[in-house]
């Protein structure tokens, strides 16, 4: 029987955020960052291991205590110049069985929920392409010009906002890798096959700490967690 695994990558600079410490270790209600979807990934039953991706160079991840994590953690020191290429070195480093299902999910996104993790892999376990976490746009959309002016609002029908996990089986993830290394998504590599992945509602709590002010937002939600 196939099993399922969890890899993050988080071999970033997080430069968006313009602070010296990569973002994945920023103080978030008391833990780094990439302590809140590790251990949330951890708790998960189906989930036998959550290999996570790591600059060559990483000196923060060790210095931390992940005893909670049940020897489920496998940290790999192979991160890549991108976030496709820190995804495509942890699935050759992680060595998994082509059916194996990844739940491929960002360090910087912190709020993951038990809950939606669940509703993920029920939704997913017997699908023939995998899919993702996502939510419908909600916000009117608007075209800027060249001046920062709107030159048309484009219509919202239809569209959905990425987020992750981005759930695949891993041989058919790292063959759409090894062919598109520029995606900034897994699904855009799946797609790129000619494939469709499923979209699994989702909500705005499952956000990316990007900037700054993101941070106040994920404190918040994270003190109020539960599950
Ligand atoms: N990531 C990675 N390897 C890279 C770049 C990004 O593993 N070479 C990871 C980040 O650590 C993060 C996830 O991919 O967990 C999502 O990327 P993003 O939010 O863009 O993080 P950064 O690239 O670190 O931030 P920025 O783009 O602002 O520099
Ligand atoms: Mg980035």
């Amino acid at each position: 029987m196939s099993e399922f695994h969890a890899l993050v990558p988080a071999a970033g600079f997080g430069a968006r955020m313009g602070i010296e410490v990569p973002k994945q270790y920023l103080d978030l209600a008391g833990q780094p960052m990439i302590w809140h979807a590790i251990s949330t990934l951890c708790a998960c039953p189906d989930i036998k291991t959550v290999y996570v991706v790591l600059a060559p160079d990483d000196e923060y991840f060790s210095q931390y205590d992940w005893s909670h994590c049940e020897g489920k953690l496998a940290p790999l020191y192979c991160g890549g110049a991108t976030r496709a290429e820190s995804v495509a070195n942890g699935l050759l480093a992680a060595e998994l069985e082509p059916d194996d299902w990844v739940l491929v999910h960002d360090a910087a996104r912190p709020c993951l929920t038990q809950h939606l993790l669940s509703r993920m892999i029920s939704e997913l376990r017997d699908d023939p392409v995998g899919g993702i976490l996502a939510v419908p746009v909600a916000d009117t959309l608007k075209r800027a010009d060249a001046q920062q002016r709107i030159a048309c609002t484009e219509p919202r029908e239809g569209l959905w906002q990425a987020q992750t996990p981005q759930m695949f089986r891993a041989g058919l993830l790292a063959g759409a890798l090894a062919h598109c290394k520029t995606v900034t998504d897994e699904a855009s590599a799946i797609e790129a096959m000619g494939l469709q992945p499923k979209l699994v509602a989702s909500d705005s709590s499952n956000f990316k700490v990007t900037y700054p002010h993101d941070i106040v937002l994920a404190e918040l939600l994270l003190k109020h967690k539960n599950n």
